[in-house]
């Protein structure tokens, strides 16, 4: 028997419950790490489970903030210079990566607080996860409030792609799970991904084709 539930059900959850099982709906998503540096300074980090490909043309990113009833160190940095980091996270640093959504006071470093080593480039003002595969430097573009629940989509433009050498093949191509890169299941379970098969463009008509 399925378990069939409607809005009114859903909404008389109790609170956690219900963020728990909504947020585990939609099923694997992206895990990263957001880097910043507020105007004085200080480093800041913190896993986000909500960035999302914009476009590539060019090539823009995108991740939701929560409601700003509480302070929210990630975003304040964002306004107060207009850049930061997005770091994927690979399986050797998952635990790690999870405390940074501990609620630290503003003056901690999360790098120094979780273990985890900045990186820095010449000329760009915040701080990368040194041991992570994919490290993507923003600048900050633009903002949508969104207002059912007064959450914010913060888009931000690709002006550095750090990776390891090789990693990218003839195409483009970038083999995840080679990478070591992990999915995120609602707030609390990570994922090492395994590949099924990478295919070509598919087209009406025509034979799917196995790339590898
Ligand atoms: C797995 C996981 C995913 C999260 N994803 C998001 C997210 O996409 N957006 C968000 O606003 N907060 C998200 N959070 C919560 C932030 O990590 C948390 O609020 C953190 O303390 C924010 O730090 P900051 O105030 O230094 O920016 C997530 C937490 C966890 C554990």
């Amino acid at each position: 028997m399925e378990n069939c539930l409607d809005f009114e059900k859903l909404m008389e959850m109790e609170g956690r419950y219900r963020a728990n099982l909504i947020n585990k709906i939609t099923g694997y998503k992206t895990a990263n790490l957001i880097g910043t540096r507020s105007g004085s300074g200080l480093e800041n980090l913190a896993v986000f489970n909500s960035v999302v490909h914009i476009g590539a043309n060019p090539p823009y990113l995108g991740f939701i903030l929560r409601p700003t009833s509480v302070e929210r160190h990630t975003y304040e940095n964002i306004q107060e210079t207009g850049y930061y980091t997005i770091n994927q996270i690979t399986a050797r640093i998952h635990g790690q990566a999870h405390m940074t959504s501990a609620k630290f006071q503003r003056e901690i470093s999360e790098f120094e607080s979780c273990g985890l080593k900045p990186y820095y480039v010449k000329g760009f003002e915040a701080p990368f996860v040194a041991d992570s595969a994919i490290k993507i430097g923003l600048s900050f573009e633009e903002e949508h409030r969104i207002k059912c629940n007064d959450t914010r989509l913060i888009i931000g433009k690709v002006i550095h792609l750090i990776l390891p050498e090789g990693a990218v093949g003839a195409d483009g191509d970038l083999d995840l799970e080679s990478l070591d890169t992990v999915a995120i299941g609602g707030l609390d379970t990570y994922y090492k991904g395994t590949k099924l098969g990478r295919y070509a463009f598919a087209r009406p008509g025509e034979d799917l084709r196995k790339l590898s």
